[in-house]
């Protein structure tokens, strides 16, 4: 103790000594310091954070890993993923099998993958099944799940494995760096502790939070500084007896515990190693003092134990105030995010009466780069607000009647609603129109179109922008129905009534209904 408080007091009179020096520096020298000091003196500090920010005690880290392992233990959830890396004997299988599973927890919710991975796994049990697969399949399987170039990806990599590499799936995190498309850092490192034993720290997003909060990182956790500062922790922190394990009670910690907002810090089991609930406590103490107007303990002139000793020069240290009301949560910083695009996407929903009874939907097929790359969606168009409605209209409907060998009117669409959903980077609304068709001879011209049923466009690689347009296509011809049921009692009971809009499903035809013959009429009156 009497150690730690003369360090405390060397560095509080260094620190003080390099403020005196600076207030007697003219505005003239500060000016004339180069910018390669400052950088240089940043390097610095990055490379050898003050301790504050570390672990330096071997002890402390002996027993943050057995307590966050025992917890781990007691608490964590059964995960499929989980179980095969723990009773999966053939490496290539458990390797192949915690590389899906990474993949696909990559933005996505534990809650959402669990289905996703089941069906995945039962499908295409080794790396060599997955290579056999059509992409057109993997997509399909991929679809609601976002972000659908991972899927593509997978793929793409299980094919390398299976041409590339005889087979056998990479055996350490280089090799899984290096050779899997896809696998970035993280990804690499969580596969080779979880599935290969390998001992090494992976910072993912929940880890980012835990650690930034345990060493009270307040820094712009994606600067370069602070990425780095983090990866050093999580490899100094790393159980070399059970990586795998270590890094997923990290993960599960971050998940349920030290959790974005609303953290449960009395249930956490590493509590007495986190600087932030230290500081929160400290804090809390001084302003109950201060209400109650009594002095503090401590002279002002020591800097607070719960600090950094380099503060005004950290590259790890909050560049902005400590905000009472965030508690821990103070903890990590990161810019703020650039506000999604803003687009609007004109769709339209063609219907026609399949030959089995049902309803057949026009799907088209979006090119294989960029966003949503291979997945069938409804013939859409971006909406430009240089170009009029009715231009956009006539453009899509002139793209409707290329797909179709016909031509398809503007007046024929009917405006259905709007859909909204958020990509990582785009608002995007879709401005839903539908036609029903009449006739069967609505062959398509053009490859990727194709006609769908309604249970194949169920199953069908489509994103969630599509299915929710298909919801809400259903609630407008519910709604309908009902309006019509309501309408056919209120004339049972002699009232007039009369219901304008048609309904959308094509095999209950109104008389809105047109066959391709009376587009060609509708036309040709227009014209
Ligand atoms: N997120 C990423 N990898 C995970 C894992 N193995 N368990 C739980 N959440 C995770």
């Amino acid at each position: 103790m009497f150690n730690l408080v003369m360090s405390r007091l060397r560095s509080a009179t260094l620190k003080g000594k390099r403020v005196g020096l600076e207030v007697v520096e003219t505005a003239t020298t500060k000016r004339k310091r180069s910018h390669t000091a400052v950088k240089e003196e940043d390097t610095s500090s990055a490379s050898s954070p003050s301790t504050y920010h570390t672990f330096h005690d071997a002890a402390d880290v002996v027993l943050l890993r057995s307590q966050l392992l025992s917890w781990y233990d007691k608490e964590k959830r059964e995960l499929p993923w989980r179980t095969v890396a723990e009773t999966e004997s053939d490496l290539n299988i458990r390797t192949y099998a915690v590389w899906v599973s990474e993949i696909m927890l990559q933005q996505t919710q534990v809650a959402t993958v669990i289905d996703y991975y089941n069906k995945w796994m039962k499908r295409w049990p080794t790396v060599q099944d997955l290579a056999a697969a059509t992409l057109e399949e993997v997509n399909q399987m991929w679809a609601g799940l976002g972000y659908y170039s991972r899927g593509k990806r997978l793929h793409e990599g299980a094919q390398k494995v299976v041409s590339e590499l005889k087979g056998q799936m990479p055996r350490t995190v280089d090799g899984l760096l290096k050779q899997l498309p896809g696998v970035g850092r993280y990804t690499a490192a969580a596969i080779g502790s979880i599935a290969l034993g390998q001992v090494t720290g992976a910072v993912d997003g929940n880890l980012i939070r835990v650690l930034c909060r345990l060493r009270a990182i307040g820094a712009d956790s994606t600067s370069p500084a602070v990425t780095e500062a983090l990866w050093s922790l999580a490899n100094t922190l790393v159980d070399p007896g059970r990586p795998g394990d270590f890094n997923q009670a990290m993960m599960e910690l971050g998940a349920r515990v030290c959790t974005p907002k609303g953290a449960l810090c009395s249930q956490c089991p590493v509590q007495s190693h986190c600087h932030s609930y230290h500081k929160v406590h400290v804090k809390q103490e001084k302003n109950s003092r201060k209400l109650l107007g009594k002095p503090n303990r401590k002279p002002s002139t020591l800097p607070d134990i719960e600090d950094c000793m380099n503060s005004g020069t950290c590259l790890l240290c909050p560049s902005e105030p400590w905000d009472d009301e965030l508690g821990v949560q103070n903890f990590p910083r990161k810019p703020a995010k650039k506000p999604p695009r803003v687009e609007r996407t004109l769709t339209c929903v063609v219907i026609r009466p399949g030959e089995e009874g049902g309803d057949e939907y026009l799907l088209t097929q979006r090119p294989n780069k960029g966003l949503l790359a291979g997945l069938w969606e409804f013939p859409s168009l971006l909406l430009e607000e240089k170009n009029s409605e009715m231009k956009q209209k006539q453009a899509l409907c002139a793209e409707i009647s290329r797909i179709l060998g016909t031509q398809l009117a503007v007046s024929l669409l009917q405006y259905v609603g709007e859909v909204v959903h958020i990509f990582s980077h785009i608002h995007q609304t879709y401005v839903v129109h539908s036609v029903c068709l009449k006739d069967g001879d609505t062959h398509t011209q053009t490859e990727n179109a194709q006609w769908l049923t309604r249970s194949a466009l169920q199953e069908a690689a489509v994103s969630t922008g599509v299915k929710k347009i298909v919801k809400l296509c259903d609630s407008v011809d519910s709604q309908k129905e009902q309006t019509s049921k309501d309408g056919k009692r209120q004339k049972n009971d002699k009232k007039p009534q009369n219901s304008k809009k048609p309904r959308l499903s094509a095999a209950n035809s109104s008389s809105r209904q047109l066959s391709l013959s009376s587009f060609f009429k509708t036309v040709k009156q227009e014209s």
